[in-house]
């Protein structure tokens, strides 16, 4: 378990962290430094919430050298990082399960990778449980920050919901 514990602040956990983009990059960073595979991380928030910059963030902490871009059109992008291979899903574009399978999406959250999922409410039912859940969220009233909620209680709250 050691292994898969990230760095979430105890303040993200019990309600909201309110961070700029480049707190929100050091963030992720060193989530991707001290992530291990297998782990799926759900990456949940609107259009324009910071998802694939975060993880973006993620995967250069991770040690992939590529760029990484929005798998927006393909829904998933593969990379090679350090510890294991990176799977970048965005499933925003996904019309139904028939999609997911022909990404093989099987194959891809039983690897031993690291798989970050924009959109992960998508998949509905086929997440697998023992995902990370991050959620982030436009501030009305701060167009430069974001609401970061991770770990256990991004589950009780519903996608969408206003803090
Ligand atoms: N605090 C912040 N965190 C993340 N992105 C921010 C922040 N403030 C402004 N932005 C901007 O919001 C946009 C987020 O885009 P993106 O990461 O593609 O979102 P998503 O993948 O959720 O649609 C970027 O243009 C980024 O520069
Ligand atoms: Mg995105």
């Amino acid at each position: 378990m050691e292994g898969h514990s990230p760095p979430v602040p105890p303040l993200a956990a019990h309600g909201h962290l309110a961070l700029s983009e480049s707190e929100l990059v050091d963030w992720g960073e060193r989530f991707g430094r001290a992530a291990r595979p297998p782990l799926v991380v759900a990456i949940a928030g609107e259009l324009g919430a910071g998802k694939t910059t975060l993880a973006r963030a993620i995967c250069r902490g991770y040690g992939v050298p590529d760029e990484v871009t929005s798998p927006t059109f393909t829904l998933v992008h593969e990379y090679r990082g350090t510890r294991s291979p990176v799977y970048h899903l965005d499933l925003y574009r996904l019309k139904g399960q028939d999609d997911l399978a022909n990404i093989g999406w099987d194959d891809i959250i039983s690897s031993e990778a690291l798989v970050l999922i924009e959109w992960p409410e998508r998949a509905a039912e086929l997440l697998p449980s023992d995902h990370v859940p991050i959620l982030l969220q436009h501030l009305p009233d701060d167009p430069d920050r974001r609401l970061l909620y991770a770990g256990g209680h991004v589950g009780e709250r519903k996608f969408g919901d206003h803090a």
